[in-house]
């Protein structure tokens, strides 16, 4: 045997193999111990897989040469076997800089793990201080979001919205006078705009009235914008932020949410007005809740409603939500007045009032939102307390 040191095998049953491979699984054991630095580990591979000069080659050169056929599988899988030890035993020294044994490794914790040298050690308390990293903080927990009270309720009324073939829009917060009340027919100094008391953008003095900014009272300027930006026909909800001077109290919001709605068509009646939104509240709410319908004024639309609901908690019979009158107020509506169509016409033609007609509406989310979930204080939408937010999550 040419190989210094290489155990002769005797015989080829499984007793003799199993004695000789074993007495070669104990020196790997043994020659591990040896690892004990960067410099070591190599030196492991080095004697036990080196290419040339390494044990492991040496070994089956000499075993399995001379080998009978038989045999040789045997001892084939044997050495699989050894070498998927040693590679292991590589594997875990490279990989990390400690072992499994007991004490601690940093001042106060014990993670029963031990330093395979010094200077691996040292290394890898130098890789934690440049880091900043304390691993006995705990790991950083990410509560999954949920949405919020009104976002919910927004998409679940656009959504039944959607269900009937509308789109759904958005337009802008900050709004200009012509859009947000003389489009809409509130010209200037009627005194409609009262009902809608407005929070402007300062030092406009220098502008025409129609163009000074404002932060939007309603929804209801994405009904022109929309119009302007393509002929009819026409269904959209825009769900959206709205601002208003108002002090806030348990029932109001300087902000506060709205939908609005817009249908425009040919042959668009109260009745299809009528029949929308009845579906769209049964839908929403439960098909057993009714709606009425009471005249009431809005400067766009003519005839102008509002609409309400009989009280989905109680069933009409009347109870604290609906204030024990059976019917609960939820939004406003009406047919497009025609002079809101003159409006658009400039850039949309098609917008004449004598072949087209329309319906619009408009509801305030916070006030479903409250009703439906039964919170009485309208400020703690925008409070932003977890406390009182997780409770929808
Ligand atoms: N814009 C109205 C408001 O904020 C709500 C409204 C009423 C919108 C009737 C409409 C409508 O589209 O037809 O008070």
């Amino acid at each position: 045997m040419s190989q210094e040191g290489i155990p002769p095998l005797s015989a080829y049953s499984e007793a003799a193999l199993g004695k000789a491979f074993a007495e070669l699984t104990s020196e790997v054991d043994e020659s591990a111990k040896s690892i004990s630095s960067d410099e070591s580990i190599e030196q492991f591979r080095l004697h036990w897989l080196g290419r040339k000069q390494g044990r492991l080659k040496s070994i089956s050169d000499a075993w399995l040469k001379s080998a009978p056929l038989e045999a040789k599988k045997l001892i084939g899988q044997r050495f699989n076997d050894l070498k998927n030890k040693i590679e292991g035993i590589l594997a875990v020294s490279d990989s990390i800089p400690i072992r499994y044994s007991s004490g601690p490794v940093l001042p106060g914790v014990s993670l029963s793990y031990e330093p395979i040298h010094a200077k691996r050690e040292q290394e890898f308390r130098a890789r934690l201080d440049a880091e900043g990293i304390d691993i006995t903080l705990p790991g950083t927990h990410r509560t999954l979001g949920a949405e919020h009270p009104l976002i919910k309720t927004m998409h679940e009324m656009v959504a039944v919205f959607q269900r009937m073939g509308y789109s759904v829009g958005v337009g802008p917060e900050v709004e200009t006078d012509y859009y947000n009340f003389e489009s809409l027919n509130f010209p200037p100094g009627h005194p409609a705009r009262d009902t809608q008391d407005t929070l402007v953008v300062a030092n406009q003095e220098g502008k025409p009235l129609r163009d000074r900014l404002l932060m939007r009272t309603h929804t209801s300027p994405v009904q022109i914008r929309t119009m302007e930006q393509q002929p009819p026909p026409v269904r959209i909800v825009i769900p959206g932020k709205v601002h208003r001077n108002d002090a806030a109290d348990a029932t109001h919001s300087p902000i506060f949410q709205q939908i609005e709605g817009l249908c425009v068509d040919t042959n668009i009646t109260f009745s299809d007005l009528k029949g929308t939104l009845d579906h769209a509240m049964k839908e929403y709410f439960g098909s057993s809740v009714k709606t009425r319908f009471f005249p009431s004024f809005f400067p766009f639309t003519e005839p102008s409603a509002d609409v309400q609901i009989s009280c989905p908690f109680c069933g009409g019979k009347g109870c604290r939500k609906c204030k024990h009158s059976g019917w609960i107020e939820l939004l406003g509506c009406g047919m497009v007045d025609p002079a809101v169509f003159g409006f658009v016409q400039g850039k949309q033609p098609a917008y004449d009032p004598k072949k087209i007609s329309g319906f619009a509406f408009g509801m305030g989310v916070d006030r479903i939102t409250m009703m439906k979930y039964g919170i009485s204080d309208i400020s703690l939408l925008y409070s932003g307390d977890a406390r009182f937010l997780e409770q929808f999550a």
